[in-house]
């Protein structure tokens, strides 16, 4: 206990330089966007930061995706298989998981509050 307290504090500390928290889904909402946030803090945030405001990843929040990506579908083409420094995720994630995720981005992530 006496080393785990530090080490979870300085882990949150890290966390939290980084852009803290993803954006939360409401208790109500469909489940597969609360699966979407999660591959998000997995997967993408380290790039994109937490809350979609860009870091080494262009910034995705403020209506940012919605508006380069008219057509979901060539969202989930991107994400699917890559561009330039952005990772292919084909091999990483099932079709599902990109969509989940995708919708994540765009239904909680993207909308300007
Ligand atoms: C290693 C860092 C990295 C990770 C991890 C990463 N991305 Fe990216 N992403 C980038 C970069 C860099 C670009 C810009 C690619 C380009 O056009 O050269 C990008 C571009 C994108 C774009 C297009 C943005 C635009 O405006 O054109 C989307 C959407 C996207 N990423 C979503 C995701 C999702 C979803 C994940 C997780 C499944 C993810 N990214 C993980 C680095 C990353």
């Amino acid at each position: 206990m006496r080393r785990i307290v530090p080490f979870l504090f300085g882990v949150s500390l890290v966390l939290t330089a980084c852009g803290g928290a993803a954006p939360e889904v409401g208790a109500d909402a469909d489940p597969a966007l609360a699966a979407g946030r999660t591959i998000w803090t997995r997967n993408c945030a380290s790039c994109h930061r937490a809350d979609g405001s860009g870091g080494r990843g262009p910034q995705l929040n403020e209506d940012r995706v919605t508006g380069r990506f008219p057509d979901v579908a060539d969202q989930i083409e991107l994400v699917t298989n890559g561009r330039g420094s952005m990772p292919a995720f084909s091999g990483r994630l099932s079709p599902e998981e990109i969509e989940q995720v995708t919708r994540y981005t765009r239904e909680v992530i993207a909308p300007s509050k």
